[in-house]
């Protein structure tokens, strides 16, 4: 199994796959421990993953929860991780961004200042931070070379939590800089995947690309069937509760967009179809401009008080 080009180590160890068991929520490894962090105002889900070894700890899309009505932020959701990582002991070594999130803002600047740790994404976000800066005529200061971002990787990037080595993957297609992180026998995918009944994300952003997306989902998909795999997003149908947590072989067999046997063309068709239907997320304008800054508010006027900026008819 080889999923870095151009390496020559596999990156996991199949032979050392251990027993996992659950206790709330959480789900565990001999190597990691995973706890999610499902927004329900949002439908996001944010991780912390810690090398058991180390109780080093990766923070993985945190939220920074936001009224639209009102223009208040709360921490409420970071303030809930926060409290998670103190009580167990955990040191934050990342704070992981999969991208450019276009449905809610980013808690990584506000959890950074109490828990310190690196906020890293990927390296195409300055593609993004360009088309957003153009979008919002953001202030002549703010530059689009990801510098206000600690790290950016680049496709197939190791790095180490603790003793547990990280991979980075550049899964464009939703957005051109989605990175996946790889680490231990699980993929944090961001929004390449959803859950089997919910399929895939939109593709329709500036930047996005629905083939793109194919070939990223069937990058994933690749892995070994017992990979686990931890989506960012979960929209329940009816009847169902909130879920994050799948595997390889389940989104193979029962994903409702690209389960096996499913073309690049057939799945273009639908995608392209679908993303013609659905609105505009409500929080894409608010969301984006804090998150091209790596969480940062807005700088604030001479007044003191940040604003955001909302371009009339420029989007939909
Ligand atoms: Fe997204």
């Amino acid at each position: 199994m080889q999923l870095v080009r151009g390496s020559s180590e596999p990156l996991f160890c199949w032979d050392c796959r251990r027993a996992r068991w659950r206790d709330n929520g959480a789900a565990m490894s001999a190597r990691t421990t995973t706890e999610p962090f499902f927004d329900p105002a949002t439908g996001t889900v944010s991780y912390v993953v810690s090398d058991n070894a180390t109780r080093n700890a990766a923070i993985i899309d945190p939220v920074l929860d936001f009224e639209f009505r009102s223009g208040r932020t709360q921490t409420q959701s970071a303030d809930r991780i926060i409290a998670h990582v103190h009580d167990g002991g955990l040191s934050v070594q990342w704070i992981l961004e999969t991208h450019a999130h276009a449905d809610h803002l980013s808690s990584a600047r506000y959890i950074q200042g109490r828990l310190g740790g690196r906020i890293a994404i990927g390296e195409n976000i300055r593609h993004v931070q360009a088309v957003f800066k153009k979008l919002y005529n953001l202030e002549r200061t703010f530059l689009p070379d990801g510098s206000q971002f600690d790290h950016l990787f680049k496709d197939g990037e190791r790095f180490q939590l603790g003793q547990t080595e990280v991979t980075a993957l550049l899964v464009p297609g939703h957005t051109p800089a989605d990175m996946a992180y790889v680490l231990d026998d699980a993929v944090f995918v961001g929004d390449t995947l959803f859950m089997p009944d919910v399929g895939s994300a939109r593709a329709d952003f500036p930047g996005g690309d629905a083939a793109t997306l194919y070939r990223s989902m069937r990058r994933i998909l690749d892995l070994p069937p017992a990979t686990r795999l931890f989506v960012c997003h979960d929209y329940p149908p009816t009847g169902r509760e909130p879920q994050w947590e799948t595997t390889v072989a389940e989104q193979r067999a029962r994903n409702i967009h690209v389960h096996d046997g499913v073309t690049e063309a057939q799945f273009v068709a639908m995608r392209t179809a679908r993303d013609a239907t659905l609105e505009v997320p409500t929080l894409i304008l608010p969301s984006i401009q804090v998150n091209v800054r790596a969480g940062q508010l807005p700088p604030p006027d001479d007044n003191g008080v940040s604003y955001l900026r909302i371009p009339l008819n420029a989007l939909g």
